[in-house]
C-alpha cells in the first residue's frame, strides 16, 4: 500500500519543513517514516535552542517525539501553530492519508493547525487521486459501511494485521476499510459522501487543509503551494 521514495528524499523534505518551525510555537506532529524525519529533525533542533511543544497525531509519532525530545501536550492544553505531516499521495494539495491507519487523528491535529505542511518523494505525486482511501469505521458498523461504500461504485477491503492474525486495530480500537474508487475525479464529493455514513470515524481525503507540499528530489526540494 506505501509507495517508496528514498531515505534520502524523505529526510531532505522532512528538513525543509522543519526548518520553518519558529521558536515558541506548538506543532501538530505527524506520522509516518516521512514526518518521522521531521520529528528527529525538530528535536536537533531543540538540542541548538528551539523551544517548541509537539501534539503527536498516533503512539507512533508520540513515541519518536519522546525520544528526540520534543516536549508533548495535547489538544486540551494547546491548539498547533503548524502541524508537519506526511502523505500517502497528493493531487495539487489534495491528499490521501491512512497508509499508517492514523488519519483520524492526523486530521483532527492537522485541522487545527494554522498551517500544514505536507512532507513527501516524489513517488506519491499524482494528476488524479487514485490511490485506495483508508476509512475508519467503529468494529460494529463494518458490514453497513462496506455496503454503503460499494454503493459509491468502491471496492471496500478490511486491511488486515501483518504481524498479527485479524484485522489492523487503530489507535482507536476501530477497524479499517482500504476503499478502491479508481481515479477520483471529485474528491470534494467523495469526501462529503463518505463523511454521512454513520459509523465512519475518518476518512483518508484531506481537501483543502494542505497550505504547502515539501518534495524532496534526488538533489534538493519542491514546495508546491497549489
Ligand atoms: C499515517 O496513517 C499516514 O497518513 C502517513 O502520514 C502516510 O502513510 C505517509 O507515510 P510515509 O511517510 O511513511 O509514506
Amino acid at each position: 500500500m506505501k509507495r517508496g521514495g528514498t531515505d534520502d528524499q524523505k529526510r531532505r523534505a522532512a528538513e525543509s519543513a522543519a526548518e520553518a518551525v519558529e521558536s515558541g510555537t506548538t506543532v501538530g506532529l505527524g506520522t509516518g517514516s516521512t514526518a518521522g524525519f521531521a520529528i528527529d529533525h525538530l528535536g536537533d533542533r531543540i538540542d541548538e535552542g528551539l523551544d517548541i511543544t509537539g501534539i503527536p497525531t498516533s503512539y507512533q509519532s508520540r513515541q519518536r517525539a519522546h525520544k528526540a525530545g520534543i516536549p508533548l501536550a495535547t489538544l486540551e492544553d494547546d491548539r498547533p501553530d503548524i502541524a508537519i505531516d506526511g502523505a500517502d499521495q497528493f493531487a495539487g494539495t489534495t491528499l490521501i492519508k491512512g497508509g499508517g491507519a492514523a488519519h483520524a487523528r492526523e486530521k483532527i491535529v492537522d485541522s487545527a493547525a494554522d498551517r500544514l505542511l505536507i512532507v513527501a518523494d516524489p513517488t506519491k505525486e499524482a494528476e488524479i487521486l487514485d490511490h485506495p482511501v483508508p476509512v475508519e469505521v467503529l468494529p460494529d458498523a463494518r458490514p453497513t459501511v462496506a455496503s454503503r461504500i460499494e454503493g459509491l461504485d468502491g471496492e471496500p477491503q478490511l486491511r488486515a494485521a501483518e504481524r498479527k492474525d485479524g484485522p489492523v486495530v487503530t489507535d482507536n480500537g476501530n477497524l479499517v476499510l482500504d476503499c478502491e474508487f479508481g481515479a477520483i475525479e471529485s474528491p470534494e464529493t467523495l469526501a462529503a459522501r463518505l463523511s454521512a455514513i454513520p459509523g465512519v470515524v475518518e476518512h483518508g481525503l484531506f481537501v483543502g487543509l494542505a497550505d504547502e507540499i515539501h518534495v524532496g528530489t534526488a538533489d534538493g526540494v519542491v514546495v508546491r503551494t497549489e
